[in-house]
């Protein structure tokens, strides 16, 4: 695989600062390292600069639009400029209002993108169905078609063309919610796997289940936004808006094997990393490895091991 890396070090998309330091932590753990070493070739773009936008006000109950509208233009252009060089572009967040920019920027370049979500959380609350005004809570809302017409104009958002139908997102491992997001999901008919189905039928049919869904409208690349918080906060305590009952570690992991396996994996966001949010060290150090871990599921880590085509038997 070809891969290429961006940190997104950006937090305001939420109240709580610390998730910008994400991308450093990542990369202290040793991904480009270990990737390099299970055979990928790595290009680190380094980490997307941002500007702060003064008298960003609330819009209604939207928190920072400016701020985030602009963040979110910034690394829009640099997923462009990944794609562009032919790599797979992993963005490491930062929280999840970054997935605007990195599937706005993955879809100009790859038209009829499918994307698959894994999260506790489905964040798709509209400007007005928001319940906290957090926008890391609402960036599906602005790039899915059919929502386009449910979209009030917020100021320095208003650029973001909705690029996904309904029909070509999947979610997994959803447990907290909106009374808002419920109502468009099921209106809309998108495929969510709650981690009710997750319990139902067990990942291996959930994402032999995702991979018909996705492919039911032909071969199409997949854009993986991974919330860490999707894994089980016993395992991932270093996040902003832990959800108990979440993911084990070994359905985190598997998802991202699945994956892998279509070949189809054309851009991955690692968000929500928060080391601020840990009481211990330890709790850091298993949240970010659990990070690295799906990112090298991605890319060809397998659990049962490997060996080089021309290993030879001493
Ligand atoms: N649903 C809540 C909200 O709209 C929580 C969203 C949490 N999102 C996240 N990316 N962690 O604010
Ligand atoms: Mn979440
Ligand atoms: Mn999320
Ligand atoms: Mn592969």
């Amino acid at each position: 695989h070809s891969v290429g890396v961006v940190g997104a070090p950006f937090w305001k998309g939420q109240p709580k600062d610390g998730v910008e330091k994400g991308p450093d932590f990542i990369r202290g753990a040793g991904l480009v390292e270990k990737l390099r070493k299970q055979g990928c070739t790595v290009k680190d773009y380094g980490n997307v600069t941002f500007q702060d936008v003064s008298n960003d006000s609330p819009v209604g109950k939207v928190q920072r639009p400016q701020t985030v509208g602009l963040a979110n233009q910034r690394l829009a252009d640099v997923v462009k400029a990944i794609k562009n060089d032919g790599y797979i572009c992993v963005m490491l967040g930062g929280d999840h209002s970054l997935a605007i920019g990195s599937i706005v920027g993955h879809a100009a370049i790859k038209k009829d993108l499918s994307v698959v979500w894994v999260d506790a959380h489905a964040d798709i609350n509209t400007p007005l169905t928001t319940p906290t005004g957090n926008i890391h809570g609402q960036p599906m809302s602005f790039l899915i078609k059919e929502l386009h017409c449910k979209m009030p104009v917020v100021p320095g958002l208003s650029w973001i063309k909705p690029c996904i139908s309904a029909n070509d997102l999947v979610y997994i491992g959803l447990r907290d919610v909106d009374p808002g997001e419920h109502y468009i999901l099921k209106s809309l008919g998108i495929k969510a796997f709650s981690i009710t189905e997750v319990d139902r039928l067990g990942i291996a049919k959930v994402m032999e289940q995702t991979c018909d869904h996705v492919f039911s409208r032909g071969k199409k690349p997949i854009h993986l936004s991974y919330d860490i918080d999707a894994i089980d906060p016993m395992v991932s305590p270093a996040t902003g808006t832990p959800v108990v009952g979440g993911l084990t570690y070994r359905e985190g992991i598997y998802i991202t094997e699945v994956i892998c396996q279509t070949d189809l994996l054309s851009a991955l966001d690692m968000v929500e990393v928060n080391p601020k949010q840990a009481k211990t060290d330890d709790e850091i150090k298993s949240t970010v490895n659990a990070a690295v871990d799906v990112v090298l599921g991605c890319f060809g880590r397998v659990r049962e091991g490997s060996h080089p085509p021309d290993y030879w038997m001493p």
